[in-house]
């Protein structure tokens, strides 16, 4: 099927149920599906939104095109959970409806305002001529799961381009804030630009963020800012960042700054840290971060990246949501932990000791493992008998250096790279919590102090987990329930 602009942005109830019914019945039958993961039901999946905790449970929506694997007419799907891993799916939450997001109802936030649940997103509007004009936009959410009252707010001044979204809404001292992706009209360059209100309906612009002194590339989209411990961490993607800048192997990156403070009336973060990549891996992107009432901070990403196509695309369904992640800081580094209650949907555990470590009877599980200093080794994971099709890890506790290698099975965005390096200590042992459901894997080395996230297409059928040499090392290994 040829995807034209008009079958892109045909009106959900144009689409007959049988074809949604298949495209649900295709996707959830794809041996490559996530099964503890936030997941399509059908058709595509990008960022997470309005991540947030109202009315004593947690929330998160992601952007949906239900109708193929290819970004078209965008709403939100909605979902929530009393423990952060086992989620339950609401349905479709914001679907476009009115001229504001005529054009898809494009990424934003959440916080809980008395009672009720405010959202911002980005309504994509386009005009007979296809000239785009990005609303930001309010709405409400009641406690049984219904958004109402959608209103426009306000669109791009004339200092920036139509490239301006992803609000983010933040309150600070009884003073709202929205913190937003935005490209400057005279140089077009990417920014985060600042609002604030004081009644959620009357905005005005503050400015443009400064947080670094280099150039951000041409676009900055889904800013988020979140407290972690005593800090302000930034986390954004920019695009078209150069790579002197800030190394990145993946089309766009995702990255983060830390600063000791933000002053938000001036725009502008005190003491901001460098540049770093938040995750090591092939697919992180878009993450969302926010602070729950517990004083906690959480994120959740969007495994897949924008302008790449996976080989999914062929079942019409692609990507999924990250786990979600504890965020802390230590020595200056953002460490990301997987939650606690992850571990409640692990099964039985086993000890493990032998060179082949284990022949898995399901793609999902966690693989914890400990290699002392001296190895160099490599693990094979969904692997063949003969480890001729698998994904590789090569860890070397030696020189201290891990290599994430997915060139076998299924290509994908080979133009990037087909491996992904982190360094470790050097002539020390290295810990790996390693999560795998069936397409994609999570790796936190040292207790969160790298994450390295990615999709793979081995030969769905592969079972074997096995070092291809004998190694030194302890470990446990727990096949992970299904949550969908
Ligand atoms: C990031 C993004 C956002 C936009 C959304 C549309 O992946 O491009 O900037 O709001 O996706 O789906």
């Amino acid at each position: 099927m040829e995807w034209t602009r008009e079958k892109r942005y045909l009106p959900y109830n144009e689409w007959d149920a049988d074809t949604l019914m298949h495209l649900q019945s295709q996707a959830s039958r794809s041996n490559y599906q996530m099964r503890y993961h936030l997941r399509p039901i059908s058709g595509l999946v990008n960022d997470p939104n309005g991540f947030s905790y109202y009315n004593s449970e947690y929330h998160v929506f992601y952007q949906s095109y239900p109708f193929g694997a290819v970004h078209g007419l965008k709403s939100w799907v909605h979902f929530k959970s009393q423990d952060l891993v086992h989620w339950e799916r609401q349905g479709l939450a914001i679907e476009p409806s009115f001229k504001g997001d005529s054009h898809g109802a494009y990424s934003g936030s959440a916080k809980q305002i008395g009672d009720k649940l405010f959202i911002m997103y980005t309504g994509n509007h386009r005009s007979e001529d296809w000239i785009r004009t990005p609303y930001q936009i309010s709405a409400w959410m009641n406690k049984d799961g219904v958004v109402s009252d959608k209103e426009i707010l306000f669109k791009n001044p004339s200092h920036i381009t139509e490239h301006f979204r992803d609000p983010q809404i933040i309150e600070k001292d009884g003073t709202y804030y929205a913190i937003l992706g935005a490209q400057d009209e005279q140089n077009k360059k990417g920014h985060v630009d600042i609002w604030k209100s004081q009644n959620l309906k009357d905005w005005e612009e503050i400015g443009f963020l400064n947080f670094t002194d280099e150039d951000m590339g041409y676009m900055i989209e889904c800013p988020n800012l979140v407290q972690v411990d005593d800090k302000w961490v930034l986390i954004f993607c920019p695009q078209g960042l150069n790579k002197s800048v800030a190394n990145y192997q993946n089309i766009y990156p995702n990255m983060y700054v830390i600063a000791d403070d933000i002053d938000f009336e001036n725009a502008k973060m005190i003491n901001p840290s460098k540049l770093k990549n938040l995750d090591e891996g092939f697919d992180v992107y878009a993450t969302q971060a926010f602070n729950a009432p517990d004083g906690k901070a959480y994120e959740i990403s969007w495994v897949g990246l924008p302008d790449i196509t996976y080989p999914t695309d062929d079942e019409n369904w692609a990507n999924c949501l990250s786990q979600v992640k504890e965020l802390s800081i230590k020595d200056g580094k953002l460490i990301q932990k997987p939650v606690k209650s992850i571990e409640s949907i692990r099964k039985t555990e086993s000890k493990l000791t032998d060179k082949l470590i284990k022949n898995t009877t399901s793609g999902q599980y966690e693989l914890k493992l400990t290699i002392a200093k001296n190895q160099s080794t490599t693990l094979h994971l969904a692997a063949n008998k003969d480890l001729s099709d698998s994904l590789i890890l090569n860890i070397d506790t030696n020189d201290g250096k891990l290599v994430l290698d997915r060139s076998k099975g299924k290509k994908v965005a080979v133009d990037y790279g087909e491996t992904r390096s982190c360094e470790i200590d050097s002539n020390e042992s290295v810990d790996l919590d390693i999560f795998v459901d069936h397409s994609l894997i999570e790796i936190f080395v040292n207790d969160g102090e790298h994450v390295l996230t990615g999709r793979f297409f081995t030969n769905p059928e592969n079972q074997k987990i096995s070092f291809d040499k004998d190694t030194d090392f302890t470990g446990k290994f727990w096949e992970m329930e299904t949550i969908f």
